[in-house]
């Protein structure tokens, strides 16, 4: 295209986003919209595919758990993304149905004459933000219209509302599935209830609109009649990727909707050069971070904002949540851990537990049915077996034998434990909390370590051996 062209500017959007219903078919006291597929909530997902158009403003209808929905846009607004994109909550008291809420969301959205207004589904998950751009382009070539209405073919297409056309194949109607006729029950293209419309022409029509039908509600797809009614500019964008347009009204779709977005993540990341042993058992959270060339075995589960560095091999079934691994670590089979830092080439498990606030430097070794709470462990350090660590603060090159416990609380309050640099704490010590042992300092087996052990000394703490030579054997 000549560079030099007039370019047409372009309309700006208001994006409104149907989120009041509380999802009857879920069976849920949880609004719809604050369900989760792979991590983020539907209207997260939602909000950031429409976030791709950078429209004026976002107006979210809320209603069912409307305190609950609330909350989740605040949280979604403090997120870098949405910085420049305000978004605002409108509450439909009653949802008396899609078309209600529409009229609900005008009081929000601004009248000015050149802005379009695209309604989405809150219950969409899958909507890419190519899709929303795409569904924009076809309305900004489709020079505006009145009502521009997504469609695409879905076999069988229950449930959905179904886009009836005219003989020349330009809209007629929009009809929900409860209300068809035998004849329109066959229809596969479906209404994917995202529009693109004007301030003017919504307003209008649907103060036309009437509960007159099956579920007795105000049918937001009924102003396509009376668009074309009244000679106004409508007509249909289908879609070519119907998967894109999915809504999630059970559980049963919940999960199928899930298994397809599990499936883009997992494409993705071996696309970025990950080796995943079973992509069908491998169940990441969308926000996951993979760095280059790890390796994922069967069974594990990443979540939230847990970040790999490059060369992580995770060998199995293992739980992570909210943490951060470091190049070249290694997580042995059956690990469980939330919001902990790793640093690189640690070596973790079999059966490890890092709970919140755990921070180990490089070259950490923790072993077997070892658990670690808000505790940093200095680089090279071991804690290779049977040991609960809490509270504690441990330096560089530890060495913490088997079946060590700090004991950080009496019941009452909790306290910390140091350990210095190079100490060696031998199998089965209790560390009597506040306690510190001093760098280079030992303790002995099985002692209970109640005052400071000063630096490179021994503590013992256990009652001298008592040996009886030719001790007599008891007989019955
Ligand atoms: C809707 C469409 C149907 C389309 C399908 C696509 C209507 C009447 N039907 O049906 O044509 O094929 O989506 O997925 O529009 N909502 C409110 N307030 C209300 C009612 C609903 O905000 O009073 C919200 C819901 O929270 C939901 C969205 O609107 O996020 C869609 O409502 P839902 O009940 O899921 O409509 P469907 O039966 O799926
Ligand atoms: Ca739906």
């Amino acid at each position: 295209m000549p560079g030099n062209m007039p370019s047409k500017t372009n309309p700006s959007y208001q994006v409104v986003i149907l989120a009041a219903g509380k999802g009857t078919r879920m069976r849920s006291p949880l609004p719809k919209v604050l369900h989760k597929v792979c991590g983020l909530t539907l209207l997260e997902r939602t909000l950031r595919a429409v976030s791709a158009i950078s429209p004026e403003r976002i107006v979210v209808v809320v209603g069912y758990g409307k305190e609950l929905v609330e909350e989740e846009i605040r949280l979604v607004q403090a997120t870098a993304r949405f910085s420049k994109i305000p978004i605002e909550a409108v509450e439909q008291k009653n949802q008396l149905g899609t078309g209600d809420a529409v009229r609900t969301s005008l009081g929000a959205i601004a009248k000015s004459p050149r802005s379009r207004v695209l309604i989405v589904p809150g219950d969409s998950p899958l909507l890419s933000q190519q899709t929303i751009r795409d569904i924009v382009a076809a309305d900004v070539a489709g020079a505006s219209p009145e009502l521009l209405v997504v469609s695409c073919d879905v076999n069988p297409p229950d449930g959905y509302g179904r886009i009836v056309r005219e003989k020349d194949g330009s809209l007629k109607k929009i009809v929900e599935h409860k209300d068809c006729s035998e004849e329109e029950l066959l229809i596969e293209e479906i209404n994917a209830s995202i529009y693109c419309s004007t301030v003017d022409f919504l307003t209008h029509s649907l103060a036309k609109i009437e509960p007159r039908n099956a579920q007795g509600e105000f049918y937001l797809p009924d102003i396509a009649a009376i668009g074309v009614a009244e000679k106004k500019r409508s007509f249909v964008c289908k879609m070519p990727d119907a998967i894109e347009l999915f809504g999630a009204n059970t559980r049963a779709e919940l999960a199928a909707l899930e298994t397809v977005a599990r499936g883009r993540i997992n494409r993705r990341i071996m696309e970025a050069g990950t080796t995943l042993e079973d992509p069908q058992a491998t169940y990441i959270d969308e926000d996951v971070v993979v760095g280059e060339d790890c390796f994922i075995g069967a069974g594990v589960r990443l979540k939230g904002k847990t970040t790999l560095g490059s060369g992580v091999v995770l060998e199995g079934e293992s739980y992570i949540v909210d943490t951060f691994l470091g190049a070249g670590s290694v997580v042995k089979f059956g690990c469980h851990f939330e919001s902990a830092k790793v640093g690189n080439v640690c070596k973790l498990g079999p059966y490890a537990r890092l709970r919140p606030g755990a921070v180990l430097g490089n070259d950490v070794h923790i072993g077997n049915f070892v658990e670690v709470k808000k505790s940093e462990i200095g680089d090279g350090s071991k804690v290779n077996h049977l040991t609960y660590i809490g509270d504690a603060t441990i330096g560089k090159q530890v060495n913490v034998g088997a079946g060590t416990i700090t004991c950080n609380y009496d019941g009452a309050n909790k306290f910390q434990t140091v350990i210095e640099d190079g100490a060696f704490i031998g199998s089965n010590t209790s560390l009597v909390a506040p306690v510190k042992v001093g760098a280079k300092a030992i303790t002995g087996a099985g002692s209970v370590i109640t005052k400071e052990v000063p630096a490179g000394a021994l503590a013992v703490e256990r009652s001298a051996q008592v040996n009886r030579e030719g001790y007599k054997r008891k007989t019955k």
